[in-house]
Protein backbone atom coordinates (compact mmCIF):
# COMPACT_ATOMS: atom_id res chain seq x y z
CA UNK A 1 0.00 0.00 0.00
CA UNK A 2 1.46 3.37 -1.11
CA UNK A 3 1.78 5.82 2.16
CA UNK A 4 -0.18 8.90 2.06
CA UNK A 5 1.21 12.16 0.78
CA UNK A 6 3.08 14.33 3.28
CA UNK A 7 4.06 17.97 2.51
CA UNK A 8 6.82 19.01 4.60
CA UNK A 9 7.98 22.43 3.24
CA UNK A 10 11.94 23.60 4.35
CA UNK A 11 12.27 26.71 6.45
CA UNK A 12 15.27 27.44 4.61
CA UNK A 13 13.68 29.09 2.16
CA UNK A 14 11.39 30.85 4.39
CA UNK A 15 11.74 34.96 5.47
CA UNK A 16 14.06 34.62 8.45
CA UNK A 17 13.17 37.62 9.87
CA UNK A 18 9.49 36.71 9.70
CA UNK A 19 9.57 32.79 11.00
CA UNK A 20 6.13 32.76 12.85
CA UNK A 21 4.51 34.09 9.48
CA UNK A 22 6.02 31.64 7.72
CA UNK A 23 5.51 29.28 10.07
CA UNK A 24 1.56 29.94 9.72
CA UNK A 25 1.71 30.39 6.25
CA UNK A 26 2.54 26.46 6.19
CA UNK A 27 -0.16 26.00 9.13
CA UNK A 28 -2.77 28.08 6.90
CA UNK A 29 -2.20 25.63 3.77
CA UNK A 30 -2.07 22.38 5.15
CA UNK A 31 2.01 21.51 5.72
CA UNK A 32 2.19 18.41 7.30
CA UNK A 33 5.49 18.72 8.68
CA UNK A 34 8.13 21.39 9.09
CA UNK A 35 11.57 20.50 7.74
CA UNK A 36 14.66 22.13 9.77
CA UNK A 37 17.35 22.28 8.40
CA UNK A 38 20.54 22.02 10.60
CA UNK A 39 24.44 23.01 8.91
CA UNK A 40 27.26 22.78 10.98
CA UNK A 41 29.21 24.01 7.87
CA UNK A 42 31.78 20.90 8.13
CA UNK A 43 29.62 18.25 6.90
CA UNK A 44 28.12 20.30 4.67
CA UNK A 45 29.63 23.84 3.17
CA UNK A 46 27.07 26.32 5.40
CA UNK A 47 26.16 27.08 8.65
CA UNK A 48 22.15 27.28 9.43
CA UNK A 49 20.81 26.71 13.06
CA UNK A 50 21.01 25.13 16.17
CA UNK A 51 18.43 23.70 18.91
CA UNK A 52 17.61 27.07 20.49
CA UNK A 53 16.13 28.07 16.62
CA UNK A 54 14.26 25.05 16.26
CA UNK A 55 13.11 25.38 20.22
CA UNK A 56 11.39 28.74 19.82
CA UNK A 57 9.90 27.48 16.45
CA UNK A 58 8.24 24.69 18.89
CA UNK A 59 6.54 27.85 20.75
CA UNK A 60 5.04 28.56 17.46
CA UNK A 61 3.02 25.45 15.87
CA UNK A 62 1.94 21.97 17.40
CA UNK A 63 2.89 20.86 13.71
CA UNK A 64 5.43 18.01 13.66
CA UNK A 65 9.08 19.19 13.61
CA UNK A 66 11.46 17.41 11.12
CA UNK A 67 15.44 17.87 12.32
CA UNK A 68 17.34 17.10 9.61
CA UNK A 69 20.99 17.21 10.86
CA UNK A 70 23.70 17.99 8.64
CA UNK A 71 25.98 17.57 11.35
CA UNK A 72 29.60 15.37 11.98
CA UNK A 73 29.00 15.03 14.98
CA UNK A 74 25.41 13.81 15.45
CA UNK A 75 25.26 11.66 18.38
CA UNK A 76 26.42 14.77 20.65
CA UNK A 77 23.60 16.85 19.92
CA UNK A 78 20.43 15.08 19.45
CA UNK A 79 19.27 14.89 23.02
CA UNK A 80 19.51 18.58 22.69
CA UNK A 81 17.28 18.48 19.28
CA UNK A 82 15.35 16.42 21.17
CA UNK A 83 14.92 18.28 24.26
CA UNK A 84 13.95 21.20 21.79
CA UNK A 85 10.59 19.05 20.59
CA UNK A 86 11.50 17.97 17.29
CA UNK A 87 9.34 14.86 16.77
CA UNK A 88 11.46 13.53 13.59
CA UNK A 89 15.27 13.07 13.81
CA UNK A 90 17.50 12.19 10.73
CA UNK A 91 20.66 11.81 10.68
CA UNK A 92 23.64 10.93 7.32
CA UNK A 93 24.83 8.25 7.33
CA UNK A 94 27.96 9.32 6.02
CA UNK A 95 28.56 10.96 9.21
CA UNK A 96 27.85 7.58 11.53
CA UNK A 97 30.47 4.91 12.66
CA UNK A 98 27.80 3.61 14.90
CA UNK A 99 24.22 4.22 13.45
CA UNK A 100 22.67 2.03 15.25
CA UNK A 101 23.55 2.96 18.78
CA UNK A 102 22.42 6.84 17.06
CA UNK A 103 19.02 5.35 15.61
CA UNK A 104 18.62 3.67 19.00
CA UNK A 105 19.39 6.71 21.09
CA UNK A 106 16.75 8.99 19.13
CA UNK A 107 14.34 6.46 19.38
CA UNK A 108 15.42 6.45 23.33
CA UNK A 109 14.39 9.52 23.34
CA UNK A 110 10.59 9.03 21.60
CA UNK A 111 11.30 10.51 18.39
CA UNK A 112 11.05 9.25 15.07
CA UNK A 113 14.18 7.69 13.81
CA UNK A 114 15.83 9.08 9.79
CA UNK A 115 19.11 8.45 8.13
CA UNK A 116 19.52 10.39 5.61
CA UNK A 117 21.68 9.75 2.15
CA UNK A 118 23.57 11.91 -0.15
CA UNK A 119 22.82 11.10 -3.84
CA UNK A 120 25.96 9.41 -4.49
CA UNK A 121 25.93 7.25 -1.24
CA UNK A 122 25.45 3.63 -2.23
CA UNK A 123 21.96 1.97 -1.37
CA UNK A 124 23.30 -0.47 0.70
CA UNK A 125 24.07 1.64 3.84
CA UNK A 126 20.14 1.83 3.79
CA UNK A 127 19.43 -1.79 3.38
CA UNK A 128 21.70 -2.21 6.18
CA UNK A 129 19.61 -0.13 8.84
CA UNK A 130 16.41 0.36 7.30
CA UNK A 131 14.98 -1.93 9.83
CA UNK A 132 16.14 0.67 12.77
CA UNK A 133 14.34 2.73 10.71
CA UNK A 134 11.21 4.94 10.65
CA UNK A 135 11.97 6.80 7.75
CA UNK A 136 14.48 6.89 5.14
CA UNK A 137 15.55 10.30 3.85
CA UNK A 138 17.02 10.21 0.06
CA UNK A 139 18.30 13.24 -0.51
CA UNK A 140 17.94 14.14 -4.58
CA UNK A 141 20.32 17.23 -4.20
CA UNK A 142 23.73 17.54 -2.41
CA UNK A 143 23.01 18.84 0.42
CA UNK A 144 24.25 22.24 1.94
CA UNK A 145 21.53 24.82 -0.19
CA UNK A 146 18.49 25.69 -1.29
CA UNK A 147 17.12 26.41 -4.77
CA UNK A 148 19.79 23.23 -6.47
CA UNK A 149 18.72 21.38 -9.34
CA UNK A 150 17.01 17.54 -8.65
CA UNK A 151 19.43 14.43 -9.78
CA UNK A 152 17.36 12.46 -11.59
CA UNK A 153 19.14 9.30 -10.52
CA UNK A 154 16.96 9.65 -7.15
CA UNK A 155 14.39 8.22 -9.22
CA UNK A 156 15.79 4.81 -9.92
CA UNK A 157 17.35 4.67 -6.47
CA UNK A 158 13.89 5.60 -4.86
CA UNK A 159 12.07 2.27 -6.65
CA UNK A 160 14.97 0.20 -6.17
CA UNK A 161 14.91 1.31 -1.99
CA UNK A 162 10.84 0.56 -2.27
CA UNK A 163 11.09 -2.32 -3.46
CA UNK A 164 13.76 -3.52 -0.84
CA UNK A 165 11.43 -2.15 2.00
CA UNK A 166 8.31 -3.86 0.74
CA UNK A 167 9.96 -7.34 -0.23
CA UNK A 168 11.72 -7.58 3.06
CA UNK A 169 8.42 -6.34 5.85
CA UNK A 170 9.32 -3.11 6.06
CA UNK A 171 6.46 -1.22 4.35
CA UNK A 172 6.22 0.77 7.28
CA UNK A 173 9.48 2.40 6.46
CA UNK A 174 8.51 5.76 4.72
CA UNK A 175 11.03 7.16 2.15
CA UNK A 176 11.49 10.76 2.31
CA UNK A 177 12.76 13.31 -0.37
CA UNK A 178 14.51 16.66 -0.12
CA UNK A 179 15.76 18.84 -2.87
CA UNK A 180 14.91 20.21 -6.20
CA UNK A 181 11.04 19.44 -5.91
CA UNK A 182 8.07 21.35 -7.46
CA UNK A 183 5.07 20.93 -8.89
CA UNK A 184 6.72 19.62 -11.76
CA UNK A 185 7.98 16.57 -10.56
CA UNK A 186 6.22 15.38 -7.39
CA UNK A 187 4.04 12.91 -9.20
CA UNK A 188 7.08 11.34 -10.39
CA UNK A 189 9.08 10.99 -7.09
CA UNK A 190 6.14 9.89 -5.39
CA UNK A 191 5.40 7.32 -7.72
CA UNK A 192 8.31 5.84 -6.78
CA UNK A 193 8.24 5.90 -3.94
CA UNK A 194 8.60 8.84 -1.68
CA UNK A 195 6.08 10.36 0.63
CA UNK A 196 7.31 12.57 2.69
CA UNK A 197 7.83 15.57 0.03
CA UNK A 198 10.27 18.22 1.44
CA UNK A 199 10.58 21.50 -0.75
CA UNK A 200 11.90 24.82 -0.04
CA UNK A 201 12.30 26.61 -3.01
CA UNK A 202 9.03 24.89 -5.00
CA UNK A 203 6.95 26.19 -2.05
CA UNK A 204 8.02 29.73 -0.75
CA UNK A 205 9.32 30.86 -4.23
CA UNK A 206 6.51 32.33 -5.29
CA UNK A 207 2.59 31.71 -4.10
CA UNK A 208 2.95 29.80 -1.18
CA UNK A 209 -0.49 28.89 -0.94
CA UNK A 210 -0.66 28.14 -5.23
CA UNK A 211 2.18 25.85 -5.08
CA UNK A 212 1.61 23.93 -2.35
CA UNK A 213 -2.17 22.99 -3.92
CA UNK A 214 0.02 22.36 -7.08
CA UNK A 215 1.96 19.83 -5.99
CA UNK A 216 -0.98 18.38 -4.19
CA UNK A 217 -2.60 18.23 -7.30
CA UNK A 218 -0.32 17.04 -9.42
CA UNK A 219 0.10 13.43 -7.25
CA UNK A 220 -2.52 11.09 -8.02
CA UNK A 221 -2.96 9.17 -4.94
C1 LIG B 1 19.43 20.97 1.30
C2 LIG B 1 18.36 20.88 2.36
C3 LIG B 1 17.01 20.98 1.83
C4 LIG B 1 16.71 22.27 1.10
C5 LIG B 1 15.71 22.00 0.04
O1 LIG B 1 20.63 20.70 1.86
O2 LIG B 1 18.46 19.66 3.05
O3 LIG B 1 16.01 20.70 2.80
O4 LIG B 1 16.23 23.28 1.94
O5 LIG B 1 15.53 23.13 -0.72
P1 LIG B 1 14.95 23.08 -2.19
O6 LIG B 1 13.58 22.46 -2.08
O7 LIG B 1 14.92 24.51 -2.57
O8 LIG B 1 15.87 22.27 -3.02
ZN1 LIG C 1 16.75 19.06 4.33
Amino acid sequence: MPHRLKIAPSMLSADFARLADSVKLCEDNGADILHLDIMDGHFVPNITFGALVVGAIRTLTELPLDCHLMITDPDKYIPDFAEAGADLISVHVETGFHLHRTLSQIKSLNKIAGIALNPATPLEYAFEAAEYCDFILLMSVNPGFGGQRFIPTFIRRCEKLREYLDKNGLNHVEIQVDGGISAKNIAEVYAAGANIIVAGSGLFGGDFKQNIEAMRSAVKQ
